[in-house]
């Protein structure tokens, strides 16, 4: 079942008229969250970001926070599978073709859920290829904007070469990847580059920084040149639905000695633990959200 403006409905069932300004603009925001035992992983940090991406395309929130809990529940509660991973999507609304604002207008508001699988353990155990491409998106890579044209040609170069996702490389640094945030690992020290607007706030991105903090691993957060990516020792990707991922092969050449390595190994194990302490029940008091 999925929600459509205030009802839940079948997926087949759910119309949107052709003159929605997602579908004529692309003008729109949307979030994607993890939910782990049928809670919402870290929802308050995402809704934090949907607030971000609606205040970036001037968009009032339709929704209060309690009221997105209480719905995102609700579309966990009529769907299958103890791990989904929800899909909000918020558009300007229907009216008639004009590039300005409408008035009055009210948002289309959409949460669709389905089976979170985590990524198959072959790519886990050797690990996965990606190639570069030239960072040629808008500079709000910030706002989760449903305009996904540039990221969707990016990432279709890694599925044209059976890579699994492009990392994008803009005025000589790392960015991010066309679905994912992209650290590096040189002797031993984890890097992230630093969030602006030229990159997704990865909310994943942000627990891999507080486990290194909280594990006394080596980190920095600083920009990251082309030159150290290609130097790099190790290469990982996070995303809500990837969680952490090593990259063994760029751009057909080997990362390292081709195989996925310890910073990987500790920070998945780490990853696997805190979802494990935090979603399987054993929530410290007090703590609503994560
Ligand atoms: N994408 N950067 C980009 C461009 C992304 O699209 C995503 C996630 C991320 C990682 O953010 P997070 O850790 O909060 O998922 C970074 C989602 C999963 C998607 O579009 O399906």
């Amino acid at each position: 079942m999925i929600y459509l403006n205030g009802k839940f409905m079948p997926i087949e069932e759910a119309c949107i008229p052709v003159l929605d300004r997602g579908f004529i603009f692309g003008d729109g925001i949307y979030e994607v969250i993890p939910a782990y035992s049928r809670k919402p992983f870290r929802l308050a940090k995402h809704l934090n970001r949907l607030q971000h991406s609606l205040d970036g395309i001037r968009l009032k929130n339709p929704l209060s926070n309690a009221d997105w809990e209480s719905l995102l529940e609700q579309v966990i509660a009529k769907n299958d599978g103890e791990d989904q991973y929800l899909y909000l999507h918020i558009t300007r609304g229907v009216a008639k073709r004009d590039h300005a604002f409408p008035v009055n207008v009210p948002p289309t508001v959409f949460i669709m859920s389905n089976p979170l699988l985590p990524p198959p353990a072959e790519l886990l155990i050797s690990g996965a290829s990606a190639i570069t491409a030239i960072d040629n998106r808008w500079i709000r890579c910030d706002v989760k904007a449903i305009s996904l044209l540039p990221n969707v040609l990016l990432r279709q170069l890694a599925v044209d070469v059976h890579a699994i996702e492009t990392i994008l490389i803009r005025d000589g640094f790392l960015t991010e990847g066309a679905a994912s945030n992209i650290f590096v690992v040189k002797d031993n020290v984890l890097l992230a580059p630093p969030k602006s607007h030229l990159m997704l706030p990865g909310i994943t991105y942000d627990v891999i920084l507080e486990l290194a903090a909280a594990n006394q691993i080596a980190h920095e957060v600083r920009e990251i040149s082309e030159a150290e990516i290609r130097a790099a020792d190790e290469i990982l990707l996070t995303s809500s639905t990837k969680e952490i991922m090593p990259i063994t092969l760029l751009d057909n050449k080997s990362v390292s000695n081709g195989k996925p390595g310890a910073m990987f190994t500790q920070l998945h194990t780490l990853y696997q633990q805190y979802k494990a302490t935090h979603m399987r029940g054993n929530v410290p008091a007090g703590t609503k959200y994560l």
